[in-house]
């Protein structure tokens, strides 16, 4: 080999490791302050897009696990929403406000009609929740988001709907 070759391929080595230096350094798991950390992992909380994802597939799971006459799959999925938008409230501050009205207001029919095990009172629950579900879509600017008042089917394997 001659020595301009040499020569090359040891700079090459050479800014090769330096990169993963440099790759390290910035791994802020391993090498950041506690105040990076901190702001880092704030970023990963799920936002609020994130949850709605669930929040209407627990929406759907919900209106037909009551179609069904599946009262206690009913009562987890409302149970589970409320636990999202709790959630919310830590994850998305700014939504904060608007997440109370609606834990405050939503699902206070459903006990009436999981006692019940009763359509017409549980459908009455759901069109209540559902206005709420509105009342915050309107009032975070985002009143074009309306969960269908009859879902056509749900995601869940338990209700073994057709998707
Ligand atoms: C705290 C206010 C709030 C409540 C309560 C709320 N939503 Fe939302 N929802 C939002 C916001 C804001 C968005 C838009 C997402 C964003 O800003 O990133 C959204 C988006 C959605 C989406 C679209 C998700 C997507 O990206 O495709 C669905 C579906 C949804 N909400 C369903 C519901 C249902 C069903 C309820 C009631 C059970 C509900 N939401 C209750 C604030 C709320």
């Amino acid at each position: 080999m001659n020595n301009w070759l040499q020569l090359t391929l040891f700079v090459a080595a050479l800014a090769l490791s330096g990169t993963a230096i440099a790759d390290k350094d910035k791994d802020w798991q391993k090498r950041g302050s506690t105040a990076d950390k901190v702001e880092q992992i704030i970023k990963t909380l799920p936002s609020t897009a994130h949850v709605m994802i669930e929040v209407g597939e627990r929406y759907q799971n919900l209106y037909w696990a009551g179609k069904l006459g599946q009262w206690e799959f009913a009562e987890y999925q409302a149970e589970e929403i409320v636990k999202l938008i709790e959630l919310l409230q830590i994850s998305a501050p700014k939504r904060a406000a608007t997440s109370q009205v609606f834990l405050e207001h939503a699902m206070v029919e459903f006990d009436d009609a999981f006692e019940k095990k009763d359509w017409n009172t549980f459908l009455h629950a759901f069109r209540t929740m559902r206005a709420q579900c509105m009342v915050c879509h309107n009032d975070n600017d985002h009143g074009f988001i309306v969960p269908p008042e009859h879902p056509v089917t749900a995601d869940s394997v338990i209700l073994n709907l057709p998707r």
